[in-house]
This record gives structure tokens, C-alpha cells and sequence, in this order.
């Protein structure tokens, strides 16, 4: 379980850029659960998972992984329970290494310095069965580096790596986003046999309709720092995607009403 208490985030405190960018969250993500963090460009969605994975320090509020307060906890002490991907396939590997080094980083990332780095037949097979499951291929391709790979097989391999060694929470920024429209689904298939396998605790920030309402188990949608709309499997099972375009922009008109309202 995942508990976010009244956060908030505030950019250049104090200077004429000033931005509220997370206005008081609250939101709990039981274990299990697979959130779709949907909201316009700036809605704050990138920042609320940087609060969750300790890249950000938290303005006010509280966060809790399965009742431990780690509100203070600093983000490489989290990287044992908390995992994320990015948007970028570059960021979340190492291009100069090969698949199976960048794979044993992960191993010691998630299970401290007391891992040696050596490259066991027990470990190669550990990595071959992680790699099959994503079903791009990677399996057989332990040895190449990294920089030779698709941006689709990065993302995968980023997927395997941040998953080898079970997160308590598993972030998604958009990590299908910059492939082309078929990779994006083989990868998003590769996400969610992960994910269902290993019944990972979720949150994947998405600006694909279609996905969220298709793979997540609620719908997370956020607008001005705030959770506007929280759509659990019952409620979203009845809407398609103009369904929810509908709601963004119910939301956007309100916006503007109660800014007018306080001029
Ligand atoms: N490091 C930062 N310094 C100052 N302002 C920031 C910083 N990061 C984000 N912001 C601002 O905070 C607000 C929320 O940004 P955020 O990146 O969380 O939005 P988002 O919902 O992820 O948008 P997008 O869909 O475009 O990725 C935006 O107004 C953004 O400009
Ligand atoms: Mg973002």
C-alpha cells in the first residue's frame, strides 16, 4: 500500500516564477493496483511521481510504502522499493554496456553492495527468463550493447531491469510515448504481463486514453496540482475514450469559472 497525505509542491519558492506545481494529493494505491495517471501538459503528473520516488522533496505532506514513512527518505535509499521509466529510452539504461551488465547493475541497484558483480550461469538464466517474458527478442542478445538496441527493445530492457528485483512500486512517465505507434503496444503488452505476473503496485502516467482505460485498474486524473477525478474498475468499466475527453474538459470549463470567480 502506497499512501500520499496531503502533498504539496512548490517550484522557486518565493521568487515571481512561484508555481504550485502539486496542490494537496491525497491518494492511496492499494497493492496490486494499476493506475492510469491521465491530465493535460502540466497537470503535474510528472511531479507527483518524482514525489513518490524521492527526486523531489515534498513542500508539505506525507508519503508512506506499506506504512513505513519515507517522506524524508532520499531517493537512492527508496531505489530498493520504488522503480521508474521514463519517457526517454536512453535515460533509464547504459548505452556503453552490454544487456546482461546493465541487468546485473539493476540486480545490485535493488539488492545492495553486498552483490557481487559476476556474471554467474545462474544469473544468465535469471536474465533469459526476465527477458523471454517481454517477448521482443532480448533473450538472445545477452551480450550486445546496449547502444546497438531499438528504442523499443531500451525500453523493454528498462522494464526487465526495473523489475527483476519486485518493486513495491513500480513509475511510469509516459514510457511508451516516444516509440512508434506499434512498438509502443508491444511494449505496453510487455508492461502488463509484467506487472500482472509479479502483481506490482502501479502508477503510469499516459496520455494514451486507450491504454488507461484498457490495462489500468483506475483512472487517476489530474488537473492544476490536483486529483479531479478518480475512476476505480466499476466506474470506468462503461467509458470509452470521447467519454473521458468529455470529463478533461468538463474539468478545463471549471478551471476557468472559478478563476473568473476569484478576479
Ligand atoms: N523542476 C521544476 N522547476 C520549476 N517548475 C517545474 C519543475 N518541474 C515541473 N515544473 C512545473 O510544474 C508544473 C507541473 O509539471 P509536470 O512536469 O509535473 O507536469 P505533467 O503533468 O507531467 O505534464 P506533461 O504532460 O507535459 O508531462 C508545470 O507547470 C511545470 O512547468
Ligand atoms: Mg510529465
Amino acid at each position: 500500500m502506497i499512501t500520499a497525505s496531503r502533498l504539496r509542491k512548490i517550484f522557486n519558492r518565493g521568487a515571481a516564477t512561484e508555481l504550485t506545481a502539486i496542490a494537496g494529493i491525497d491518494l492511496a494505491v492499494a497493492a496490486g493496483e494499476f493506475v492510469a495517471v491521465i491530465g493535460g501538459n502540466g497537470a503535474g503528473k510528472s511531479t507527483l511521481l518524482n514525489l513518490l520516488a524521492g527526486a523531489y522533496a515534498c513542500d508539505e505532506g506525507t508519503i508512506a510504502i506499506d506504512g513505513a514513512d519515507v517522506t524524508r527518505t532520499p531517493e537512492h535509499a527508496r531505489a530498493a522499493w520504488v522503480a521508474r521509466i521514463f519517457q526517454d529510452p536512453m535515460l533509464g539504461t547504459a548505452a556503453a554496456l552490454t544487456v546482461e551488465e546493465n541487468l546485473t547493475l539493476a540486480l545490485m541497484r535493488a539488492q545492495g553492495r553486498g552483490l557481487k558483480p559476476a556474471l554467474t550461469t545462474a544469473r544468465r538464466t535469471r536474465f533469459r527468463e526476465a527477458l523471454s517474458g517481454l517477448r521482443l527478442g532480448l533473450e538472445e542478445r545477452l551480450g550486445v550493447v546496449v547502444s546497438t538496441l531499438s528504442g523499443g527493445q531500451r525500453q523493454a530492457l528498462a522494464l526487465a531491469m526495473a523489475t527483476l528485483t519486485p518493486p513495491k512500486l513500480l513509475l511510469l512517465d509516459e514510457h511508451t510515448a516516444a516509440l512508434d505507434p506499434r512498438t509502443s503496444e508491444l511494449v505496453m503488452e510487455a508492461t502488463v504481463g509484467i506487472v500482472a505476473k509479479a502483481k506490482l503496485t502501479t502508477l503510469m502516467v499516459t496520455h494514451n486514453m486507450e491504454h488507461a482505460l484498457r490495462y489500468a485498474s483506475r483512472i487517476v486524473m489530474m488537473d492544476a496540482g490536483r486529483i479531479v477525478a478518480d475512476l476505480g474498475s466499476t466506474e470506468k468499466a462503461g467509458l470509452g475514450v470521447s467519454d473521458l475527453i468529455e470529463r478533461f474538459r468538463i474539468r478545463d470549463d471549471r478551471i476557468v469559472l472559478r478563476q473568473a470567480g476569484g478576479a
